[in-house]
């Protein structure tokens, strides 16, 4: 039986906030950790600083994030052993094989991508060119995600919903490839995390750094409590019952709770608790499970070193694997020594 290869990857041009930390980073993390059986596939992990490029040219927060994301995942306990975690940018054989792959990528493909189309729409919209400001790397953005997920042969792959058409993208290429070639990848499946590990965010949307209504992961205890504080809540008042539904405190309680606390909330909200009382006790719970990779986080990020060390680590055994398969592409396509 073929083992399951997970593999995702984190754009590297923001900050970690919570709204990640629950929907993406702990739920991949918690996999890699995972020993029992049916568990035992290999795990890809990657900062995605070329995808990063198409979004900013500011280089400082490129790599300014790139560390920030990195040490995040160390600090909540990533097992390098088990998962490969690398740089996009450290596997030379990841923008090879994209340009492998945008010669049997159709144009007409990639001129239905989402977030191309939506660009153009914003600029007919705003009575613009429809290609004012849209880059090549935005519209070829589909292709290096298919090269990151092919290179590595894929199987499953974590993402948000707004990324599974880059999933079926990845997999048109990956089947007109195969049909030109011969069989060389797997046909990777979108794997997304359920309903709820969708957090909302400070005004109620979703958390959402294009809202900057989120709240940071790793902030000193002072800014964590104050940033809760600033949870939209409605002017019901102490004694007065409140509803669960569309509460983005209630919905951060339960992403941080056990079945126990989140009934107790729940009653709590019945009773009446008082906002600041509830923000109290969410600070109260979010805090406890944050205090101690907080600590390693500062830590990491006081030692920039340490990360690239076990980013190094990552590449060499990514490029162990990329590297051959890489020789076989470049055979199936006719680029190989002569006689
Ligand atoms: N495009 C993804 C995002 O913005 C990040 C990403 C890049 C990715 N390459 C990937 C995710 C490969 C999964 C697989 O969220």
């Amino acid at each position: 039986m073929s083992q399951n290869i997970t593999l995702t990857g984190i754009t590297t041009t923001g900050t970690p906030h919570l709204g990640n930390y629950v929907g993406a980073i702990k739920p991949a993390i918690e996999m890699s950790q995972r020993k029992e059986l049916g568990f035992e596939g290999q795990y890809f992990y990657f900062l995605a600083d070329y995808h990063a490029l198409i979004k900013t040219q500011d280089a400082d927060r490129v790599h300014q994030s790139a560390r920030e994301i990195a040490a995040t995942w160390l600090a909540l306990g990533l097992d390098t052993d088990k998962a490969v975690f690398y740089r996009q940018s450290d596997v030379p054989q990841i923008p090879e094989l994209t340009w492998f792959l945008t010669c049997v990528a159709a144009k007409g493909l990639m001129n239905r991508a989402h977030a191309y189309k939506d660009a153009v729409q914003k600029n007919l919209d705003a009575g613009e060119d429809p290609d004012y400001a849209i880059n090549m790397g935005l519209f070829s953005y589909p292709v290096l995600m298919a090269a990151d997920i092919l290179m590595f042969n894929a199987t499953h792959v974590p993402v948000g919903r707004d990324q599974i058409q880059h999933i079926e993208m990845a997999r048109d290429i990956a089947q007109r490839f195969n049909h030109l070639h011969g069989k060389h990848f797997n046909i990777p499946e979108a794997v997304i995390g359920e309903e709820g590990a969708v957090l909302k965010g400070l005004d109620g949307r979703k958390m959402s750094k294009s809202y900057d209504n989120t709240i940071p992961l790793f902030l000193t205890e002072k800014k964590l409590q104050k940033h809760i504080n600033k949870i939209k809540t409605n002017l019901l008042e102490p004694g007065e019952p409140k509803d669960t539904e569309d509460s983005a405190l209630f919905e951060i309680w339960c992403a941080f709770a056990n079945a126990d606390q989140k009934a107790w909330m729940a009653q709590e909200f019945a009773n009446g608790i008082a906002w600041g009382q509830a923000k109290k006790e969410l600070f109260a719970l979010v805090n406890a499970e944050l205090a101690e990779p907080r600590e390693r986080y500062m830590e990491l990020m006081e030692s920039p070193e340490v990360i690239e060390q076990e980013l190094q680590k990552g590449a060499e055994k990514a490029r162990a694997m990329a590297s051959p398969f890489m020789e076989k592409l470049r055979d199936a396509v006719g680029i190989r020594a002569l006689g």
